[in-house]
């Protein structure tokens, strides 16, 4: 098979390893409830089959409708079950095109740690990537550890930073600094509630730190990967509102995958930063198809 077909395919089938993934899947969530129905039938079966003819309506429904509310759990096991399979084409998608195109250059993803992703994350938010990297590389030589940083003066720090705009960003990065060495003992914090109780780092911002640098389970949900997700789910209204941004929150939740989560991490942010721009809506056909893989 050539290796475009093998790619083309590789979308669509599934590995032995994830075949055996769906089963325990199946067999946990649908077990049980089949399990309490079959004995729920077989006991009130036998209680009131030999009165079965003195029955009327409202016994029936009685009768059935605990039967009903297990069916649904039954259901929604079921839907649980088929929407993890199609996140698990998602993320398969989303690697593939990662491995072929993503970017894996960049200078924040060469020796990484916390303090590195964290430096490069928030020098990202609100300004592109071009511009970072020579901000990014003065500062970290000039500070290359978080100890560095908090013992620089604030005056050191917003020269490091002047040009590159949103100076808040500057301040919080400086004060950040500090607290992790007054109160996490210069170790960066590696849990989602500690990381969003530092100035400067929100839901986000902490997600990419724990995927992109501990390479844990970590959601991100920042401005390109909301264009991707609400153009992949067809999720219209303003990105802003809290009903449409829950509605990212949970589909970002759902699709980050457990392992693998660093290139998946970076590369839904890149497809978002250089393939699906706002004037390309069909951008995310590669999500759909093979064209992750074979442009
Ligand atoms: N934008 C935000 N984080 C980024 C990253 N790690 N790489 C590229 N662009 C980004």
């Amino acid at each position: 098979m050539s290796r475009k077909k093998e790619i083309f395919w590789s979308l669509y089938t599934l590995t032995e390893k994830e075949i055996r993934r769906f089963m325990r899947i199946w067999i946990q969530t649908l077990v049980p409830p089949a399990v309490t129905m079959s004995l729920y039938f077989v006991i009130f079966g036998s209680l009131i089959g030999p009165r079965i003819g003195e029955m009327d309506g409202f016994d029936y429904v009685q009768f059935m409708i605990p039967g009903l509310i297990m069916m649904s759990v039954i259901t929604n096991s079921y839907a649980n079950v088929v929407s993890s399979f199609y996140s698990v084409k998602f993320q398969k998608s989303i690697l593939n095109w990662y491995h072929k195109d993503g970017r894996k250059n960049l200078p924040w993803q060469q020796n990484i740690s916390a303090y590195s992703v964290w430096i490069s994350e928030i020098m990202l938010q609100q300004t592109q990537v071009v511009t970072v990297i020579p901000y990014y590389e003065r500062f970290m030589s000039s500070f290359p550890t978080v100890r560095d940083l908090a013992e620089a003066t604030q005056d050191v720090v917003m020269e490091h930073w002047a040009g590159l705009g949103y100076y808040s960003r500057a301040r919080n990065l400086h004060q950040t600094a500090k607290m992790i060495i007054s109160e996490f003992q210069g170790i960066f914090p590696n849990e989602i509630d500690d990381l969003i109780k530092l100035p400067g780092i929100g839901r986000t911002t902490a997600g990419a730190i724990k995927s992109l640098a501990f390479n844990q389970r970590g959601t991100i949900l920042d401005g390109n990967v909301k264009r991707v997700l609400s153009r992949y789910h067809k999720i219209e209204g303003w990105s802003g509102s809290s009903k449409t941004n829950k509605a990212l929150w949970f589909y970002a939740d759902k699709h980050t995958p457990n392992t693998h989560v660093r290139e998946y991490t970076q590369a839904i942010m890149d497809i978002g930063a250089t393939v699906c721009k706002k004037n390309n809506p069909c951008c995310t056909c590669l999500l759909y198809t093979s064209d992750a893989a074979d442009e």
